[in-house]
């Protein structure tokens, strides 16, 4: 028998996974921010490489899926949800913002990926430090935003739908379906 989810829940769960991705992607940045002091100590290179290989999937897997879950699914649905006037523009100019960091985080993981490749392959110790401390700084305040800012706004708009009854579950749709594949 299909089992069908209260809509309140399909919203309240969409926006509780984006949330869930922050901590998860935050922790993993954390755990990255450490390897250019471990590449100095020969006791910690072994596992130095294997924070790299991990690093490498991560972000592969988790954070470039994130940036497309948010810019090709949750932008688009609250973007038309937002009343015409100043809603719709602070939505907008932040959708600009956030999308413009996604680029830049995007851009700095690209300029570090080929000595982290050579790190995870056992060819090499040489890692830009201050463009990893620069990389977990920029995520840490774009994540930090969206969860005080962004997210309260979407969850504010999306509750507001389901209070006039037209909120469908799209979004909570949509993403199942993304984790599915
Ligand atoms: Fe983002
Ligand atoms: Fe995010």
């Amino acid at each position: 028998m299909e089992t069908s989810i209260p809509l309140e829940e399909s919203g309240a769960a969409a926006i509780a996974d984006f949330s869930h991705a922050h901590s998860q992607i935050i922790a993993h940045l954390m755990s990255f921010s450490c390897l250019p002091g471990a590449l100095q100590s020969p006791a910690l290179q072994s596992s130095a490489r294997h924070v790299a290989a991990e690093a490498l999937a991560f972000f592969h897997e988790t954070i470039n899926a994130h940036h497309v879950e948010e810019e090709q699914l949750l932008f688009p649905e609250v973007l038309s949800r937002a009343t015409d006037g100043t809603e719709r523009e602070q939505i907008l100019s932040m959708i600009e913002q956030l999308s413009r960091e996604h680029r830049q985080v995007e851009a700095l993981w690209a300029g570090l990926e080929p000595a982290l490749q050579q790190i995870a392959d056992g060819r090499s110790l040489a890692l830009d430090g201050q463009a990893v401390q620069q990389l977990v700084l920029d995520y840490g305040g774009h994540a930090a935003f969206e969860e005080a800012e962004f997210l309260p706004l979407c969850r504010e708009i999306l509750r507001r739908d389901l209070a006039r009854g037209e909120f469908a579950p799209t979004l909570n749709g949509q993403l199942e379906k993304i984790h599915s594949l």
